[in-house]
């Protein structure tokens, strides 16, 4: 049976910067109270008549199969985690083969949220190893802004998100690379970090749109306390279940990536795991919380800052909506 191994990485964030200042002019908020509550100084917004979910998805994907050398013709099976899709459906795994001109080719479309990438990349490492297929694109994308209140009422929520694009490209390989992976969900808080609509669980009256555009069921609505509760103890338990998988301790991750949901739930986890600030990486200060987006881009990153190196340990975590919550060992080779 092959292993998988991740042998590139790329991202595609907007160009538009929304800093805290920003946001402080538009609603009730501070640069302060968002610093002190998330850590985030600024994030970036889509201009939608320019990006759209696949075609950030796109732009990530280029940069990787450049790094490593491949082309499109390469990509036999793409698996696409996003929780803002193009449209409500299809999915947009199949615009993405579209943009990429992969005439043909099976397309996935993965909707686990912030645990989304997690999620994905656990699927094609089940289609490597199965012998299905040798080289999987999987992708985490996100454009929220779009769907944001970003008015007093809404600024608990909207000045946490953030829009962009991450990509790997995963081969089989005769070593493993991808050692193991960790799925879990929740669903008795699934209200807790949600939007209603459009969905489905209403009658057709309150379902026309002249009764759906009067109410606020777009909008997310995040239960912030008990998000973060329950962010911090399973974030630990699945790191935990990663290493112990592999019989490895923390002292051998070389580096942790954890779903940037919010600065204070990572740093909360780096002194309960008393582990170092060269093993944890995080980049929320510049782009706020990009969902299914962030691991992959932070993973980019950190390979283009060489912080990931041959035979490093890399471990990924993530808590989401659902909730979800989700790992993966990785060796990279
Ligand atoms: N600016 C200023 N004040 C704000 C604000 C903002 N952007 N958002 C909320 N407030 C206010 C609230 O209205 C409330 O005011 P009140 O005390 O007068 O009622 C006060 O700040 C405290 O609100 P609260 O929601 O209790 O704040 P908090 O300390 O829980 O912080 C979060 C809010 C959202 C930052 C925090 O709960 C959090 O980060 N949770 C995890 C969220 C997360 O990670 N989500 C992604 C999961 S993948």
């Amino acid at each position: 049976m092959p292993f998988s191994k991740i042998v590139a990485l790329g991202h595609h964030v907007p160009e538009t910067v929304i800093t805290n200042q920003y946001l402080s002019t538009v609603m009730d908020t501070t640069n302060e109270w968002i610093v002190e509550r998330t850590g985030i100084n600024e994030r970036r917004w889509v201009d939608p008549t320019k990006d759209t979910v696949a075609n950030m998805a796109a732009k990530a994907t280029r940069m990787a199969l450049k790094r490593a050398n491949l082309t499109e013709k390469d990509i036999e099976f793409i698996v696409f985690a996003t929780i803002t899709p193009d449209y409500f459906f299809p999915g947009s795994g199949v615009l993405l083969q579209r943009e990429l001109g992969l005439e043909g080719i099976g397309a996935l479309d993965i909707r686990n949220a912030c645990s989304g990438f997690i999620y994905a990349l656990s699927t094609a490492d089940q289609f490597i190893k199965s012998g299905m297929y040798k080289t999987i694109l999987v992708v985490g994308a996100e454009i929220q802004s779009t769907a944001l209140d970003v008015t007093t009422r809404g600024r608990n929520v909207s000045v946490i998100f953030g829009d962009g694009a991450g990509a790997a490209i995963l081969q089989a390989s005769d070593k493993p690379g991808v050692l193991s992976t960790h799925l879990h969900s929740d669903g008795r808080f699934a209200e807790e970090l949600y939007v209603k609509d459009p969905g489905s669980s209403r009658p057709r009256e309150i379902r026309q749109p002249e009764q759906i555009l009067d109410t606020t069921d777009f909008k997310v609505v995040m239960n912030g306390n008990q998000v973060f509760k329950h962010a911090v103890v399973r974030f630990m338990e699945v790191i935990n279940e990663a290493l112990a998988a592999s019989q490895m301790t923390k002292e051998q991750i070389n580096l942790l990536v954890p779903h940037q949901a919010n600065l204070r739930i990572s740093q909360f986890i780096q002194q309960k795991m008393q582990l170092r600030d060269d093993q944890v990486y995080n980049n929320i200060m510049r782009y706020g919380n990009t969902t299914a987006a962030s691991i992959p881009i932070a993973l980019s990153e950190a390979w283009g800052e060489g912080r990931v190196k041959e035979n490093n340990v890399i471990c990924l975590a993530a808590f989401g909506s659902g909730f979800t919550w989700a790992s993966a060992l990785i060796r990279w080779i």
